[in-house]
């Protein structure tokens, strides 16, 4: 079965900079052969404070050659309170991005595996969904399958016991309360974006796979953090026995940086005493 992850595809009813970007992704994905699509969040440039931006890659997506499933991202749902005081993720936003996107965590079982998705944007967040999300995980995880996670947020940078990286990671308290979710599951692979970073890598024999981003790549905006800063999107093939990946980068995709237009797009963020 050959499901195709793109990732922070950043569509945006008012911003057309990248748009050409998701428009050659979606080209390729025609000829691509997808059983089955899979965005790992920022579907929306600002979905979280713009609904015309929900709406619009609700359509975006609703028109590939296959069937659909994503995850919310910080800028369709809004993050914790600490990374973003002025969009916290809450009731209002969920409900939203549910209604208008789909459910925001769910199961898809396929020949030999179960893929879990989850909003990331939940975890240590304060919302009371968040613990709700984590006894689904621990429930759903429990199969007697191979198990492959799709969330916003990669587990980590380096490895499972790394400190906190702020903006880039599942919190470290998070991390451990879901690998305890899991501890009697056959996890394969986890697959996340945000990065905006093509990159895999093997941790404690499960693959972990960054998705690089259908929209823009970051400059000297963000740090090093290895791995290729190219759009595109990942092709998976899995089989009973396991699963294949190749990262495809269209010749018809350029890597545009965001930092020429960040604060534009992302006004900085003003204290919360101001
Ligand atoms: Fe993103
Ligand atoms: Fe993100």
């Amino acid at each position: 079965m050959r499901i195709i992850q793109i990732s922070d595809t950043h569509l945006s009813a008012e911003f057309s900079q990248f748009t050409a970007n998701a428009e050659a992704l979606k080209r390729n994905l025609a000829t691509s052969g997808a059983d089955l699509v899979i965005n790992t969040g920022d579907l929306s440039m600002n979905g979280a404070i713009r609904a015309a931006d929900l709406a619009l890659a609700a359509e975006w997506h609703r028109a590939l050659p296959a069937p659909v499933l994503a995850v919310p991202g910080n800028h369709d749902v809004g993050d914790r309170a600490e990374i973003r005081f002025d969009q916290p993720i809450n009731d209002a936003r969920l409900a939203a991005y549910r209604q208008v996107i789909g459910p925001d965590r769910w199961v898809e079982d396929i020949p030999g595996w179960r893929l879990i998705g989850l909003n990331a944007m939940l975890f240590q967040s304060g919302h009371a969904e968040d613990k709700a999300q984590l006894d689904w995980l621990a429930e759903v995880a429990r199969v007697d399958a191979k198990v492959a996670l799709f969330l916003h947020k990669p587990l980590c940078i380096e490895t499972m016991d790394e400190g906190p990286w702020g903006y880039w990671t599942v919190v470290p308290e998070r991390r451990r309360a879901l690998m305890t979710a899991l501890s009697e599951t056959d996890l394969r692979l986890v697959a996340s974006g945000h990065l905006h970073i093509a990159r895999h890598r093997v941790i404690d024999g499960v693959e972990h796979v960054w998705g690089p981003a259908g929209s823009f790549v970051c400059g000297d905006i963000q740090e090093d953090l290895g791995g290729d800063r190219r759009i595109g999107y990942v092709e998976y093939d899995f089989s009973r026995d396991g699963v294949s990946h190749r990262f495809v980068f269209p010749a018809d995709t350029r890597d545009l940086p965001l930092d020429p237009v960040h604060d534009l797009i992302y006004p900085p963020l003003k204290s919360a005493a101001e």
